[in-house]
């Protein structure tokens, strides 16, 4: 990525001043603590949080779908669950689901960021609350999504970035695996973003078994790419698939500085046809996908059954829950 930092990042991206740049470059960390009795749950900055917990590419793509998308006579509105969905891809796809006529429920990371959906997607069903780098508050946030009934389609659509390794551990693998052990499984679909990234990680099986935490986002992502894969094996009446969405304009994607070459609405497109089962691409499962097409460029382990296997049980033995 570039060497541009994230300072730069909100002087040419969002615009903003001094006050904005504080907000936004408060690390994610900070977030989190709002959860403190003295937080204020107004939502902060204007709708959809340009320079706040969104680019301004973002905000602008979210008016977009608010103007311009419309429930198709088609659509049966199904229920869809997203993780992650308070800023990026996540509310850009819930936004896009939403806005066609579906009935969506979001994730949070705490109050605060919940008021800050329900402000800007006010047609959600309902926001469910918990921080994945926290083990407790994913085991309450399970319970929080099966309280809600069973859904039609859950997208584990969070990720952490740039935290170090045990976070990421946790946030991108224990937690996105513990929330597929304890929720009720979906009727129609699950979808992980997963990222290209993941072809330099490293399965890392010894670490996970033997509790230690050297697992790095590349990691993480192949983690989640080859639970797809294995998962679809186990569950042949759903349709379970990874998805890279390539490298988009998002906070995480402007991480190192305001560049991203790809597509930002291609980056959440396939999900919503994932869980609108409207074409070819979303008739499939057990894939890596890439802008609504299969990716040729997969880490091996991703397809290969033992390793799936394995890390089946490398999850289990670490988290102390099995998959059934
Ligand atoms: N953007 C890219 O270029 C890119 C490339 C490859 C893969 N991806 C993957 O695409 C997915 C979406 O990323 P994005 O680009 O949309 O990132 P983003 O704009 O940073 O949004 C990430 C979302 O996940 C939530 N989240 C992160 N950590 C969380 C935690 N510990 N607990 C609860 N919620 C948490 C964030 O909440 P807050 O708003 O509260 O932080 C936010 O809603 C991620 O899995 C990412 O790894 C992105």
């Amino acid at each position: 990525m570039t060497k541009l930092t994230r300072r730069n990042l909100i002087r040419r991206a969002t615009g903003f001043g001094i006050g904005g740049l504080a907000a936004y470059a408060a690390p994610r960390r900070l977030l989190a603590d709002s959860l403190q009795p003295d937080s204020s749950l107004e939502p902060r900055g204007d709708r959809f949080g340009s320079g706040v917990y969104n680019t301004e590419q973002v905000a602008d793509e979210l008016r977009y779908l608010e103007t311009n998308i419309r429930p198709s006579g088609e659509t049966r509105g199904k229920r869809i669950l997203i993780t992650g969905s308070t800023a990026g891809l996540g509310q850009l796809a819930a936004a896009h689901l939403l806005h066609r006529g579906h009935r969506i429920v979001a994730h949070a990371r705490n109050e605060q960021r919940a008021a800050e959906v329900r402000r800007d997607l006010p047609d959600l069903d309902a926001v469910v609350i918990g921080n994945l780098l926290n083990v407790e508050e994913t085991r309450s946030l399970a319970e929080q999504i099966n309280a809600l009934g069973t859904f039609d389609v859950i997208i584990h659509n969070s990720g952490e970035y740039g935290l170090p390794d045990a976070e990421i551990l946790q946030a991108n693998s224990l937690s996105p695996y513990l929330l597929t052990v304890l929720v009720d499984t979906p009727r129609e679909a699950m979808v992980y973003l997963t990222s290209d990234l993941h072809l330099s990680g490293d399965l890392k099986l010894e670490e996970l078994r033997n509790g230690g935490a050297n697992v790095n986002y590349n990691d993480s992502k192949l983690h989640l790419a080859t639970l797809a894969t294995a998962l679809a094996r186990r569950r042949p009446n759903l349709r379970v698939n990874a998805v890279a969405p390539g490298w988009v304009p998002t906070v995480m994607g402007f991480h190192n500085g305001p560049y991203a070459p790809d597509d930002l609405r291609a980056g959440y497109m396939t999900q919503v046809q994932l869980s609108e089962r409207t074409d070819s691409i979303s008739q499939v499962t057990g894939k890596f996908l890439f802008h609504q097409k299969e990716e040729t460029r997969v880490h091996p382990n991703v397809y290969d059954e033992r390793a799936q296997d394995a890390l089946l049980t490398a999850f289990a033995k670490r988290s102390g829950v099995s998959l059934g």
